[in-house]
């Protein structure tokens, strides 16, 4: 007789499965499922693109479907009419012997509604069979319906002493071609990039993805993230490379001087004029907020070291990616991280390390701020 898999083994696939839909699926959720009768896979899919089928419909379209299987899908599955009609009675129709879901649904739409029709229709339902995985799989939708902002992911290419730029500002290139491509993916999974004015008129860095459909082992177009930038006095002139690589630009400011207005929004920019609320930095939580309220899951964030410090001071930054180089920039280079001055040890900011790997001749170190 052949051994009995457990749930998890089957919420292990489909996992694998929304894991395909890593850099496609935003605004949505990444989701996956897998059919199972008598211990045998029955049928399988996942989420690919925003307004395409859900997982749920992709699986039942490509079999012949009996009753009594066993449904497990990462994610609760959904009970209003989106850009699709509702899973849930799909589902129920194929009268399954139980639904397994690895998380409930965070969106207020659905929250817990789809689990309550499972059991109307008197069919089994278990729920949390790896929770956290799925829940790290879709960090930023989590985040964006629990928080109200997204997930924030805080990238620095540093040295080995710890510099983002020498003191004259120059910092093209500290890590080599291979951390560079790693960083593409990072920026690919994200559904924006966060940087400012201050490092866009220093590098006039492009800040696109360079990445293929083949590349990111997808059949759909690659979706290029939003570009957003701080610029509290409207510093861009709409000239900068980022105007003119396609997709859009989001700039966030105090400014209401409708003569630079207008010239960045000839040059395709999309202007956020936030509340002063007597202050002349923009409020960095208030424009989070704003970001998720226009869907943006998780942002990856490219700067330098004063807005790096200021998000980590007001408690933004939910995942650190480090960089590091085999070179050293003097302590007269510039550093990754102005938290001002720290007079007490017990004010530093510590950080878990969640892995460690070589990219190319570089390390990339992920980490989680402790304060989060
Ligand atoms: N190695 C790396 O990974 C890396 C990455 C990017 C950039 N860089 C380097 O970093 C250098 C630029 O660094 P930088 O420190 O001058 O600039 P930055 O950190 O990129 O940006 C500074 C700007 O951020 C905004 N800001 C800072 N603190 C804030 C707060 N508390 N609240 C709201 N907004 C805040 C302000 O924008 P407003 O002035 O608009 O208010 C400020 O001018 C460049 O030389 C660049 O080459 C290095």
């Amino acid at each position: 007789m052949s051994n009995q898999f457990t749930d998890e083994h089957w919420m292990a696939q489909a996992l694998q499965l929304a894991r395909r839909g890593l850099y496609s699926t935003a605004p949505n959720p990444r989701v996956g499922c897998v059919f199972v009768k008598q211990n045998e896979l029955v049928t399988s899919g996942w989420h690919e693109y925003s307004g395409g089928p859900h997982a749920e419909i992709n699986a039942i379209n490509t079999a012949q479907i009996e009753t009594g299987c066993d449904i497990y899908i990462t994610l609760e599955p959904c009970s209003h009419q989106g850009k699709t009609p509702p899973c849930i009675d799909a589902l129920i129709a194929l009268q399954p012997e139980r639904v397994i879901v690895a998380m409930q649904d965070t969106n207020s739409l659905v929250a817990g509604e789809g689990i309550e029709k499972l059991h109307l229709a008197n069919i089994n339902v278990v729920c949390g069979v790896l929770e956290t995985q799925a829940r790290e799989l879709n960090c930023g939708f989590v985040s964006r319906f629990e928080r109200q902002r997204p997930f924030v992911r805080l990238k620095m290419a540093t040295s080995l002493d710890g510099k983002t730029a020498l003191n004259n500002g120059d910092s093209q290139w500290i890590t080599g071609e291979a951390a560079r491509h790693d960083v593409q993916f990072l920026r690919a999974r994200s559904s924006a990039i966060l940087t400012t004015a201050a490092t866009v008129l220093s590098d006039d860095p492009s800040l696109n993805l360079r990445l293929s459909a083949a590349d990111l082992e997808q059949n759909i177009a690659v979706r290029q993230p939003v570009r957003v930038v701080v610029d509290s006095s409207l510093r861009l002139s709409g000239k900068e490379k980022i105007f003119k690589q396609g997709g859009s630009v989001w700039i966030y400011t105090l400014c209401d001087d409708p003569s630079k207005h207008q010239a960045l929004e000839l040059a395709g920019a999309d202007i956020t004029l936030l509340d002063k609320g007597g202050s002349k930095q923009i409020d960095l939580e208030q424009m989070m907020q704003h970001l998720a309220s226009r869907e943006i899951n998780e942002v990856h964030t490219e700067c330098g070291q004063s807005l790096a410090g200021a998000l980590l001071q007001e408690k933004l930054v939910d995942e650190l990616v480090i960089y590091i180089a085999p070179v050293l920039l003097g302590s007269r280079a510039r550093g990754a991280f102005d938290l001002g001055e720290l007079t007490q040890m017990k004010s530093r900011i510590g950080c878990k390390i969640n892995q460690i790997r070589n990219i190319g001749d570089d390390l990339r170190i992920t980490l989680t701020p402790e304060q989060n």
